[in-house]
């Protein structure tokens, strides 16, 4: 069966995730406690894949990177190369919108410590894989991490050894779009220096470069 390219905001296929959700929704009703739906423009030639939402950040406040340490990189690259318009502010009323561009998750709903297992991102493939396929200007899809990488590989049913992860690595998927790998934007690799703003930066010029040609 097809899936649809969101969740449904009940939805069940993993017992573990639906269990932190309750747990979740337990403790701070006034959450969003849900999956996290992707948030952009319908005609992105940008689909940007990041992990799962952060418990205090995506999955509290409904919108990918809203509200985590990672969003305030990713957001503020966005705005920087003019795939955003507006102004930031970790909320979800803030005004942002993005211009071109859609980011969604892996793994739709939140995991205990940060971390779906293999069987959470296998369940939660169709959704990418209807996202990718709903996308019909779609021209480039930026992988944040091995594990989005692997995720945007298997929906499109492309052996991961036919294209290894690499952060600044480019990959030809079928249908014309290019896939680009980046270490994630996370806290700690930021903290760590294993990704910089201008390691970030330099993916997107290459994006960027990719789109205008
Ligand atoms: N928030 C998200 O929505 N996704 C990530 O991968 C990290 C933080």
């Amino acid at each position: 069966m097809t899936s649809p390219a969101e969740a449904p905001l009940d939805c069940p296929l993993c017992p573990r995730l639906v269990a932190y959700r309750r747990d979740n929704d337990a403790a701070h009703p006034d959450w969003f406690n849900a999956p996290v739906p992707s948030f952009g423009d319908a005609n992105a030639h940008l689909l940007i894949v990041g992990l799962a939402p952060g418990v205090k950040g995506a999955n509290r406040t409904g919108r990918p990177f809203t509200g985590d340490f990672a969003g305030d990189l990713l957001y503020g690259t966005l705005l920087e190369f003019g795939l955003a318009e507006g102004t930031y502010d970790a909320r979800p009323d803030d005004g942002l919108e993005l211009k071109g561009a859609m980011i969604t998750n892996a793994v739709r709903c939140v995991p205990p410590q940060n971390k779906p297992t293999p069987a959470e991102a296998k369940n939660c493939l169709g959704f990418l894989k209807s996202r990718i396929a709903a996308l019909p200007d779609l021209r480039a899809i930026l992988a944040l991490g091995r594990i989005a990488h692997d995720a945007v590989l298997s929906a499109q049913g492309i052996r991961k050894a036919s294209a290894t992860f690499g952060h600044g690595a480019t990959h030809e998927l079928p249908g014309g779009v290019t896939l680009f790998d980046s270490y994630h934007c996370s806290r700690y690799n930021t903290n760590t220096r294993r990704l910089t703003p201008e390691m970030f930066q330099s993916v997107f010029r290459a994006i960027k470069s990719c789109l205008e040609n």
